[in-house]
């Protein structure tokens, strides 16, 4: 799967095309969105735009940092233009399931002041069924992990607590929480599932991002194809 970074890559440039001269963006977490904001630097000094990004993830603020280009707030900017992030599944009605990289509420906030948002990602992201060997992330409240675990159970999913990278603690989010990845096998009803899941105190948010995404932006082996809602 050599392919997959450059396709990254490839999907990432064909989305910064999208960014004009004094929009305010927003850009998600996770391996694409970095190639993503190597480009929009490199146009900040190439063609001399003007951007302020606000980030879902503190390494996406770094990231963005070392680059140099400028990061604002919500406080700030409460309408964005656009927002580019990855994905870790997306279906065919753009439907996603977001969230390996433990970023999902804010990335959800930022997809949700965005006029327009479009996910980047290689073609292994494509799936018929969300939910096919990919489990859910669910940020939770630490406290309430105990009780969501049981609930998430009865509802016939399998939670395990994210680890961090040294896998010896639990993986703790921007905001302070845990996140529960779990097995639901095929998500036949993604908006129910969503629905029973958020209604559950303690689940701060959960990785279906249903509805949101106005364009996909999929890198394949040799070249890129585009999907957009309602298609
Ligand atoms: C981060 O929390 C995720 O939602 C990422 O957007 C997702 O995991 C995609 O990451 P990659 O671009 O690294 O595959």
């Amino acid at each position: 799967m050599v392919w997959r970074e450059s396709a990254k890559e490839r999907a990432a440039v064909e989305a910064v095309k999208l960014v004009k001269d004094g929009f305010v963006l927003g850009i998600g977490a996770g391996s694409t969105v970095a190639y993503a904001l190597r480009e929009i630097a490199r146009r900040i000094r190439e063609e001399h735009i003007n951007v302020l990004v606000i980030s879902a993830s503190s390494q996406t603020s770094q990231l963005a940092r070392q680059y140099g280009i400028p990061l604002t707030s919500l406080e700030e900017h409460l309408h964005l233009d656009l927002d580019i992030d990855g994905a870790d599944q997306i279906d065919k009605e753009l439907n996603l399931i977001k969230g390996m990289g433990g970023a999902l509420t804010r990335e959800k906030i930022v997809a949700s002041v965005s006029k327009t948002f479009v996910v980047v990602g290689d073609e292994s992201k494509l799936t018929n069924t969300l939910g096919k060997n990919q489990p859910l992330p669910i940020e939770v409240l630490p406290f309430s992990l105990p009780f969501v675990m049981s609930e998430i159970k009865k509802i016939g999913g399998q939670p395990v607590l994210k680890k961090s990278s040294s896998g010896d603690s639990p993986f703790i989010t921007d905001n302070g929480n845990y996140v529960l990845n779990a097995d639901f096998g095929v998500i036949k009803n993604p908006w129910q599932l969503n629905r029973k899941l958020k209604s559950l105190p303690g689940v701060v948010e959960t990785g279906l991002f249903l509805g949101m995404a106005d364009m996909a932006i999929v890198g394949t082996e040799r070249g890129i194809k585009i999907l957009r809602k309602n298609q």
